[in-house]
């Protein structure tokens, strides 16, 4: 065979392997770490950011990964018209994901809402134990955090945009959503709550979508250094999606749907 027709087949073989990603939270510091690591894999990227996009511009940019991925802003989890108009844009294109991976999250107020109490991490000022509980807020952070993966779940099911069979999701948990690990640090109601229901939805999508050949899984990020945590953590975000893109692209499949991932590979209890 000649070379140039072996260089042509190794395109279009590589061209196959090629997945297409949408990463919600595009911009926070694990979405965009995301976007760089499917990208520098040779994957198309869709960065689903809310109103602004400076940090995963200036990162990709960095890593001269423009080419692979394309930012689109208007993305609000908490809102389906916003959502709806989103995604019927994509689904006016043709464009067919292989992989959803729900990295948005909620950070309101001045620090993040799900830091343990001021005597773990001195700095949180919210209101997180048993007496003092600010209900509004852990309502918006259910909203966020619960209910947003399921609004950009059912979208993107709903038009058909994900790829059946061989679609994956992958939902950005939390240990702190662990029920089983809560033995001993107790409060943090709002995230701990949020992300349990996370957990229950993404299980049951897994259940749901086996038929249709979608794999589900749950992911624990580690504790990372992003604006959600105030900058402090144990991993990098980079570290952190290295990580995760493993979990996604190697461990993620029918057999393993419905699993609840750490970081480094092992399996959470619920
Ligand atoms: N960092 C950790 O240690 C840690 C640990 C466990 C789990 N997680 C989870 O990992 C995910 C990513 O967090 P991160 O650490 O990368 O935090 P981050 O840097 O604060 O990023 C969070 C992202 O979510 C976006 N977002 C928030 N509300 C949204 C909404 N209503 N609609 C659309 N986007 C929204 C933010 O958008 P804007 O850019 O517009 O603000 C931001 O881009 C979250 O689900 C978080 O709960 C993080």
């Amino acid at each position: 065979m000649g070379l140039l027709r072996r260089l042509v087949l190794l395109l279009a073989a590589l061209r196959a392997a090629a997945l297409t990603v949408l990463i919600t939270g595009g911009n926070g510091g694990i979405g965009t770490e995301l976007a760089v690591e499917f990208a520098k894999a040779g994957h198309s990227v869709i960065s689903a950011c809310r109103g602004r996009s400076a940090h995963v511009h200036e990162r990709l940019v960095e890593e001269q990964l423009e080419a692979r991925v394309r930012i689109i802003l208007g993305l609000d989890v908490l809102d389906d018209a916003k959502t709806d108009a989103f995604f019927d844009a994509l689904q006016a294109e043709g464009v067919v994901l292989d992989v959803l991976v729900n990295a948005a999250g909620a950070r309101l107020g001045r620090v993040a809402t799900w830091q343990l109490a001021v005597d773990t991490y001195p700095g949180t000022t919210e209101p997180m134990q048993l007496g003092g509980l600010d209900l509004k807020l852990l309502g918006k952070v259910f909203a966020a955090n619960a209910v947003g993966p399921v609004r950009v779940t059912e979208a993107v099911l709903k038009r058909r945009l994900l790829r059946s069979p061989g679609g994956k999701i992958a939902h950005v948990s939390s240990k702190l959503g662990s029920i089983a690990s809560n033995t001993a640090t107790g409060q943090n109601y709002a995230y701990r709550m949020s992300k349990s229901a996370l957990n229950a939805a993404g299980k049951s999508m897994a259940v749901d979508l086996r038929p249709q050949g979608i794999a589900v899984a749950l992911l624990h990020p580690g504790y990372v250094a992003t604006p959600m945590t105030g900058d402090r953590g144990d991993l990098t975000a980079a570290a952190s999606a290295a990580g995760l893109y493993r979990r996604i692209v190697d461990d993620l499949d029918l057999a393993k749907s419905g699993t609840f991932f750490d970081t480094d590979g092992s399996a959470l209890p619920w």
